[in-house]
């Protein structure tokens, strides 16, 4: 039996009001099972061992985390999009809470936790100084973000992104393909204890490591 109930609620309700791409969650479904087998679920297991403590997840889509956190740690899943938590309940281990809300207003006091992990989220929020901000506030000192995300380019393939990326945003469910999420990582505070380069999928470069506030 689940540790945490799962919020089907009023959150829930609020979220679907607010956001929540049928489509897109089924989309990234079937697409999601390509990139497992590829670099990002190379990278997954990779990055994320089993950890400790008190575990955020923003932007948890469909639990694909989930199977990697092990039993020790208490893991908070959250995720605005009522179509994805439906897929997301289907993962989640008696040690997984998932809640409604936006990476932009974490429901928690500061210092909350010990780990917060962000994978190809924070090129989908809507505003990310505010999302990086938050994470910052909920971090326990000495605490730590563990990351994977896809980003601009340099050259012409940037300003490639750049062109194409109104028209991206929208089949993509407000995902940005041109984010400089390293720059605003550092502009936010934060420095890394490791941090690595490369493709997350043939087309896609992106940035994989983990962060701590300074
Ligand atoms: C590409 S999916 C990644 C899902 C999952 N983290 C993974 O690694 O497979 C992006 C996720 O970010 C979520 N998202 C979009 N806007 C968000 C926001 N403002 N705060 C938190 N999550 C958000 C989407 O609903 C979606 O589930």
């Amino acid at each position: 039996m689940a540790r945490f109930p799962h919020n089907d609620g009023m959150e829930q309700q609020q979220a679907s009001a607010e956001r929540g791409h049928r489509w897109f969650a089924a989309f990234y479904q079937l697409s999601a099972s390509a990139m497992e087998r590829g670099a990002v679920g190379r990278i997954r297991r990779e990055l994320i061992p089993p950890l400790a403590g008190d575990v955020l997840e923003i932007g948890a889509g469909a639990g694909a985390n989930f199977p990697l956190y092990g039993d020790a740690a208490r893991v908070v899943a959250l995720e605005p999009d009522p179509h994805m938590i439906k897929r997301a309940k289907e993962r989640a281990g008696a040690n997984i809470e998932i809640r409604v809300a936006p990476a932009e207003r974490l429901p928690f006091p500061d210092a909350s936790f010990e780990s917060v992990v962000s994978t190809l989220v924070l090129c989908s929020v809507d505003d990310l100084p505010q999302s990086l901000a938050e994470i910052r506030r909920v971090l326990r000192p000495g605490g730590e973000l563990l990351f994977i995300e896809h980003v601009r380019g340099a050259g012409v393939l940037g300003r490639a992104q750049d062109i194409v990326q109104p028209v991206y945003g929208w089949f993509a469910g407000g995902c940005h393909a041109n984010r400089r999420t390293e720059r605003a990582l550092r502009a936010a505070g934060f420095a890394f204890d490791r941090i690595e380069r490369g493709k997350v999928n043939p087309l896609l470069p992106g940035i994989w490591g983990i962060a701590r506030p300074e």
